[in-house]
């Protein structure tokens, strides 16, 4: 398993360019099912999770095609002949579900292998099958599969979900475009990605009112038609790479990077001391003074997002005074605090909360990724430690950041991947 090695202490300047967000991507992937006919993609980030979802259409008999010569438009489409997601495919990768909905109002079934838990969470199912039975559809579950079946095809309902959750909204948001009759879905979530993902659908035919709200209003239609679709940058790329600038003290230019999808996050990094300002089509990061210890709770959007919270505990292991930092979204997401006391960081975890005491300098050391954004939040606190760094596990990140080493290293870090 390859590893990630940095010496620290050398501050950021530069450019770096922010991919297509891989959480729009995959939902957007799964969309390519409700169609027969083409659906193209373009601006796809070239992760590891976008192979896997490729390999899962496949697996379904879609043809997924990468026209031009750099991998980032992709073309899907195509009969169902398979519409069995195996488990093999979906332990891997929990973004996979996503294919059920799709798969479900295409075809009238579907069988998809319940995703695990991970290192997060036991990261429950419940709300995705609750808002398909409303829908009208039967759902057994089979030695760890999921079994949906709608012969007469699914019916529009208004749907209530408890909680905005973003796969939910996704699955039910695009079963419901095929559906006979009207969908309300009511506290649905809001991310940017669900904006990108309902655009597309629109594209592709669909009547969808609301968009970017948390009440959406779908009429379904009998079919949906190819369409080319953008998918936005990344924010978590752009929010993960501004703390990696932030902690450096240097100053780095984020080509692409949209301050209109990352609110609480600008407000955030401002409040600690972080500069970040919109110019030249991307996001400027800089800071002139020290960092200071601030507080945040992570939320659905708009609130401060979970993906954000490894980079953030991170960067405020070095600010002046203390942060206390309470994780809402996710039951287990803390598991970076202990790689990062390995540094010398001063974090207290109390069940959903952890305090953080800023300390002025952090010890580089062998350091242990436990997911994807927890692996970033490392790397974040390796390019400010002292001595070297070495970061275990790496193919968490290559699930999630696309070319790391490279686009730190062209900012002038002294970071290489280490081929295990
Ligand atoms: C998406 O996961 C993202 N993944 C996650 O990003 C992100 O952290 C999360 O949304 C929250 O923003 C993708 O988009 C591929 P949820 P998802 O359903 O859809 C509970 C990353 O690092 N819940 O909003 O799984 C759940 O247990 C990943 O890129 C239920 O209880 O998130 C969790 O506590 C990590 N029942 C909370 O809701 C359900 O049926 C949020 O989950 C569904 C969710």
């Amino acid at each position: 398993m390859d590893k990630i090695r940095i010496r620290g202490g050398r501050p950021l300047s530069g450019n770096i360019t922010i991919g297509g967000a891989k959480n729009a991507a995959l939902p957007l992937m799964a969309a390519g099912l409700l169609t027969a006919e083409r659906l193209v993609l373009t601006n796809v980030p070239l992760l590891a999770d976008i192979q896997t979802m490729a390999i899962l259409l496949r697996n379904h008999g879609v043809a997924v095609a990468t026209p031009g010569n750099d991998g980032r438009t992709l073309s899907i489409g195509g009969p169902i002949a398979n519409i069995e997601a195996p488990y093999d495919i979906v332990r891997k990768m929990r973004a996979s579900f996503l294919v059920l909905g799709p798969i479900l109002a295409r075809t009238g079934e579907a069988r998809v292998s319940l995703p695990g838990g991970c290192q997060i969470g036991a990261r429950p199912v419940d709300l995705h099958l609750k808002g398909l039975e409303q829908l009208g559809a039967e759902i057994r579950l089979d030695a760890g599969y999921v079994l949906a079946s709608a012969p007469q095809g699914l019916q529009g309902a208004t749907i209530v979900l408890p909680f905005p959750s973003v796969g939910a909204t996704e699955n039910l948001l695009m079963a419901a475009s095929l559906a006979n009759g009207q969908t309300i879905l009511a506290n649905a979530a809001r991310e940017p990605e669900i904006t990108n993902l309902a655009e597309c659908l629109v594209a592709m035919g669909a009547r969808i009112a609301g968009i970017g709200s948390d009440r959406l209003t779908i009429e379904g239609v009998p079919c949906l038609h190819g369409a080319t679709h953008a998918i936005i940058p990344d924010r978590i790329e752009t929010g993960s790479y501004a703390c990696a600038a932030a902690i450096t003290g240097g100053a780095v230019h984020l080509r692409g990077g949209r301050a209109d999808h990352l609110g609480a996050v600008v407000r955030t990094l401002a409040e600690a001391g972080v500069e970040i300002r919109e110019e030249d089509g991307g996001l400027s990061v800089s800071r002139r003074n020290g960092l200071h210890g601030i507080d945040f709770i992570t939320e659905p959007y708009p609130g401060f997002p979970t993906d954000m919270q490894a980079q953030l505990m991170a960067l405020m292991s070095v600010a002046e005074g203390a942060s206390m930092i309470t994780e809402n979204i996710f039951e287990d997401r803390f598991g970076h605090a202990a790689e990062l006391r390995r540094m010398g960081a001063n974090i207290k975890v109390h069940g959903a909360s952890a305090i953080i005491r800023g300390t002025p300098m952090l010890s580089g050391a062998p350091v242990m990724a436990s997911d994807l954004r927890a692996s970033f939040g490392l790397i974040v606190a390796g390019l400010a430690a002292h001595g070297e760094t070495t970061v275990n596990r790496v193919y968490h990140l290559d699930r999630g950041y696309e070319a790391v080493e490279q686009k730190l290293a062209a900012c002038g870090a002294d970071i290489e991947r280490v081929a295990a």
